[in-house]
């Protein structure tokens, strides 16, 4: 059992401010750090503190960062034989912004992220036979994350997609290669190209999306759950509640947890409630790759919500 993310790894340079700046302002944060980050790698972190034997294929650059992230991936288990380090490049960066109100701000420079192509997707079809399930998102460049899911289609193995970051130039021809699309409301929104503010205009982009050839089609809509369009029916599921305090990587841990629950054989329902209770916990803490659960704390925690 095993999953295989294809994707970013980024170091995270995160401030946290009283509220977000506006456009010229200058405001004092109380605090820096720098914490292991990417939607890829966090996906793949999340999966990995549930056990599930996870590798990660993609690129860093050939400085400081690059060791760092390697070595917090691999101290949470991620297989990151499949990381390249790229002597041309510098490591992927996101510069965050938190603010008191748990809202953020993130603008991200790919760097070797970027250079992510036919390399990794060579580098992926060599594990690709182990795997249970692949996951993406769009943080690399489109033509790789094109064929890695072609790769996957090929060998039989289910592709995840989360649409995040936002991308106005998604290739149509991908639609038909993913098993399940995970857009939050906004990516959803971008996709479909009409605003979503209501549960009937939710309704309607899942089955948009869906007749473009996914499968199941999963719109994460934060402390509203998650609403879901398969090819039989469509469904809600619920948010657990929980306090916020950081929100970042909240899509990423959902993710993980999905993919995780899909790999080790839980029911397609099973794994999202799975993925629920994996981003309810994330925001409890600060930082992507810590903020993710381990298998124990979600366990307790399905458990003490009745579940
Ligand atoms: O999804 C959160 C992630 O987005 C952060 O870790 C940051 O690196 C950006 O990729």
């Amino acid at each position: 059992m095993s999953v295989i993310v294809f994707g970013s790894l980024n170091l995270d340079l995160v401030a946290r401010t009283p509220r977000l700046p506006m456009p010229s302002e200058t405001l004092t944060g109380y605090s820096f750090e720098t914490i292991p980050g990417g939607k890829g790698a966090n996906q793949a972190v999340a999966a990995a503190r549930l056990g599930i034997s996870t590798h990660l294929i993609g690129r860093v650059g050939g400085d400081r960062f690059g060791q760092t992230l390697l070595q917090s991936l691999q101290s949470d288990g991620v297989h990151c034989e499949g990381v390249a380090i790229d002597e041309a490049s510098h490591s992927g960066v996101a510069l965050i912004t938190v603010d008191d109100a748990s809202e953020n701000q993130i603008i991200v420079i790919p760097g070797a992220n970027g250079r992510v192509g036919e390399a990794e997707v060579y580098r992926l079809r060599s594990v690709l036979s182990d795997a249970k399930v692949l996951l993406l998102q769009l943080e690399v460049p489109l033509a790789a994350i094109e064929a890695a899911a072609q790769a996957a289609k090929q060998a039989g193995i289910p592709v995840i997609l989360d649409p995040a970051p936002a991308q106005s130039d998604f290739p149509a021809e991908l639609y038909s290669l993913i098993d399940i699309l995970t857009p939050n409301q906004v990516e959803a929104s971008q996709l479909v190209g009409f605003a979503i503010d209501t549960e009937a205009e939710v309704v309607r982009a899942g089955q948009i999306l869906h007749q473009r050839g996914v499968q199941t089609v999963v719109i994460k809509r934060g402390k509203q759950g998650a609403w879901v369009q398969t090819a039989t029916e469509a469904f809600a599921i619920e948010a657990f509640p929980v306090q916020a305090i950081d929100t970042v990587a909240a899509g990423d841990a959902f993710n993980g947890g999905l993919a995780a629950g899909l790999a080790s054989g839980l029911s397609l329902q099973a794994a999202l409630i799975q993925a629920a209770a994996v981003a309810a916990l994330s925001v409890t803490q600060t930082g992507a790759q810590p903020s993710m659960p381990t298998r124990e704390e979600v366990e307790r925690f399905l458990e003490e919500m009745g579940r």
